[in-house]
């Protein structure tokens, strides 16, 4: 069926739109003040829900060329050593304004490279967290990973993470080609990824993650199923499958990868489906846009019993109604609010020098968007909204607080990938691939052309 695509509908589906980490989407919040991101904090202090931590930790050595995260390229230790001081005192700033709060359920390391920071920097924020908020005995603590930082010193940081309760590893590998790591200034060898995953399985970490991504210049499919093969060959539990996503107004490093070497949007749709068909054919079950993980996982587990939930590290599993973010950049969503702390490392450190919180900007969010992201978000995580869910949720008719959603997805109706009936709004099996743009039916500043339009492409 996916072979039917044609080009210039490819071409038409392949617009921008947002990959709903959050809704509202990061480009029309607004700045705020640490005043109103502590009244938030203090607003969930009784609140008996668990919680979960993400710290970014921004520093890598070397800049990849597609990346789009947040990174501060450095080589000098003196500079992680001070962040790794600012982050302790962030830590017990928050912890001071949120007060004896439930359980942490889930606790994130991501980055840039939190393995690059020395085994005693790692220890120094991991007792801080756990002397500031109570850990829940089962919670998932998990850690982004660039393998080559874990090869050199034979697994100690990995045994370290272990050691202090880690129960995931997430590992970066992107693709295995020689030539398309050359041209992305990502070498990895084959062996290096190997060696690290069989680190770590046999350290017994609950769960190990692969990160591969599609579209980086001079994949084709042949190559690209190599890729797959070589991974596959390792069976992790989970394989999250990116699309390249190309935003050079942001990541300016990414316009060093020369256009004319970029796989053609037919081509890098035929890499996604060649990978999935390798993927679902190997036993792993697709879940949400952009992952697979095996049967069994608690991810497939919450994907059946649509209780799969997306946040800003992706798709999870726990039940946490709100997320604090530590570090710069880092984003947070606690009460109804989102809140995202400065970008600059300088004004992090004087915000917090002056005892004050590092958030700059944020969006309290409405009854209306309250609403809509829930939509989103079923969308995302189940392909499907059950009206009668919604009405019961909200008390009001989902057909009738939607019926200019329903013009909306009239020509996604049309072309087969969405089907609308009297109980719900269901992506079909091909709409699924598409359920960036299903959703983006429903995203009220998406269709008002609200905010700069800052996102990657749908393919
Ligand atoms: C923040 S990185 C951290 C992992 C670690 N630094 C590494 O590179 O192995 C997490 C993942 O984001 C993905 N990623 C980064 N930039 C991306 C982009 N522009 N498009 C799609 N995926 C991207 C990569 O797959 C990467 O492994
Ligand atoms: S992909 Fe990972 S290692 Fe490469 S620059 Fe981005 S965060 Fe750093």
């Amino acid at each position: 069926m996916y072979e039917t695509f044609d080009d210039t509908l490819l071409s038409r589906l392949n617009e921008p739109v947002p990959r709903y980490t959050s809704y509202p989407t990061a480009p029309v919040w607004e700045s705020t003040t640490p005043e109103v991101y502590e009244r938030h904090l203090s607003q969930i202090a009784k609140r008996s829900n668990p919680l979960s931590l993400y710290v970014h930790i921004p520093f890598c050595k070397t800049m990849c060329l597609f990346c789009g995260c947040s990174v501060i390229l450095n080589r000098r230790p003196e500079n992680e050593e001070t962040y790794v001081n600012y982050l302790c005192k962030e830590i017990e700033l928050v912890s001071a304004a949120i007060g004896g709060r439930a359980p942490i359920c889930q606790l994130h390391f991501g980055g840039g490279t939190p393995t690059k920071l020395t085994q005693d920097q790692l220890e120094r924020i991991f007792f801080k967290i756990v002397s500031a908020f109570p850990l829940d005995a089962h919670a998932e603590i998990a850690m982004e990973i660039d393998p080559r930082t874990v090869v050199e010193d034979e697994g100690a940081k990995l045994k370290l993470l272990k050691k202090l309760g880690f129960t995931r590893v997430s590992f970066g590998v992107q693709d295995t080609n020689a030539w398309v790591q050359e041209a992305i200034k990502r070498r990895q060898s084959l062996e290096v990824t190997q060696k690290t995953f069989r680190l770590a399985q046999s350290l017994e970490f609950q769960g190990i993650n692969l990160d591969l991504i599609y579209g980086l210049p001079f994949q084709t499919v042949a190559t690209f199923r190599e890729t797959v093969h070589a991974i596959l060959e390792m069976r992790p539990d989970r394989i999250a499958l990116f699309s390249y996503a190309k935003i050079p107004w942001l990541k300016p490093h990414q316009k060093a990868i020369k256009e004319e070497t970029l796989p053609s949007t037919h081509e890098k749709f035929g890499m996604y489906l060649a990978a999935r068909k390798l993927l679902l054919g190997a036993g792993y079950v697709a879940i949400g846009m952009d992952h697979f993980a095996l049967p069994g996982d608690e991810l497939v587990e919450a994907f059946k019993a649509k209780t799969l939930r997306r946040n800003f590290q992706g798709y999870t599993v726990l039940p946490a109604d709100d997320l604090i973010g530590l570090g710069i950049t880092s984003i947070g969503s606690v009460g109804d609010g989102y809140f995202q702390n400065v970008k600059e490392l300088s004004t992090y450190y004087q915000l917090l020098d002056e005892g004050k919180l590092a958030t700059f900007r944020g969006k309290i969010l409405s009854p209306d968007d309250l609403l809509r992201q829930w939509v989103i978000q079923r969308l995302m995580c189940d392909f499907a909204v059950d009206k009668a869910q919604f009405q019961l949720k909200f008390g009001t008719s989902f057909d009738g607080y939607f019926h200019q959603e329903r013009e909306r997805l009239k020509p996604l109706i049309d072309l087969g990938l969405v089907s609308v009936d009297p109980v719900s709004v269901r992506a079909t099996a091909l709409g699924i691939l598409f359920i960036r743009n299903i959703s983006a039916c429903f995203d009220r500043y998406f269709h008002k052309k609200e905010g700069p339009r800052q996102f990657s492409k749908a393919i």
